[in-house]
């Protein structure tokens, strides 16, 4: 059966290359056969504060939290796949992302069981990254995101089949406005391999 992904972006414009970048990866996952949960967490006014209804009880995994975080665990039990794209801010992802993963990725839902319950999806971080591989390289940080978010959060809750891909130097404002759609299409090439490498598996 073809897979169900599940697609989460998280960006302020509609017109961003995140935003791009997702509607890339929806499209190929639906050519690829399969059924697709796009779920945007700005359109949707997704809430990243995580409050008392949603603070985890370590007496208690079975614990009931607010109806959306429990109609969010739904469309992740759904999925497949969990495909997310995002820019990095801060070399972490941006607060409504975090936001979501705070809350939805709780206690008794993707941790803390023997079984973990999701040890069977396949993950792909999709980012997005204003500097350049070198810059990054120069400031020591490289490994941040994917330390952060495949070990951090993937494999903590299970998931083994789980990488991070980034695509670099996403900052324009350097590049001649003639030149910007040349380098857009690159960018884009370079998602689409991204993408290519997973969904190929
Ligand atoms: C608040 C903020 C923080 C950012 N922090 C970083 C960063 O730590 N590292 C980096 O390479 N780019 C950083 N950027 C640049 C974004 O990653 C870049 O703008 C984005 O990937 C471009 O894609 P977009 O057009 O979809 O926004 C930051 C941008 C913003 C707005």
């Amino acid at each position: 059966m073809a897979p169900h992904t599940l697609l989460v972006h998280a960006h302020p414009r509609s017109d961003s290359l995140t935003a791009q970048v997702a509607d890339l990866a929806h499209a190929r996952l639906k050519d690829a056969g399969g059924t697709v949960d796009v779920l945007d967490l700005y359109a949707e006014g997704f809430d990243p504060v995580l409050r008392p209804a949603d603070e985890p009880d370590w007496e208690d995994r079975e614990k009931r939290y607010s109806p959306e975080v429990h109609a969010h665990m739904d469309r992740i039990l759904a999925a497949d796949d969990i495909v997310i794209v995002f820019p990095v801010w801060w070399m972490a992802p941006p607060a409504v992302l975090k936001g979501w993963i705070d809350r939805v990725w709780n206690y008794g839902f993707a941790y803390g069981r023997s079984k973990p319950r999701l040890a069977a999806k396949r993950m792909l971080w999709l980012a997005l990254m204003g500097q350049s591989a070198q810059e990054i390289e120069a400031l020591g940080l490289s490994a941040v995101v994917d330390t952060q978010l495949r070990l951090g959060v993937s494999e903590y809750c299970g998931i083994e089949d789980a990488s991070v891909r980034i695509v670099y130097g996403t900052e324009l404002s350097g590049v001649p406005k003639d030149r910007r759609p040349e380098r857009v299409r690159a960018l884009l090439a370079e998602a689409d391999a991204a993408l290519e490498g997973v969904l190929s598996r």
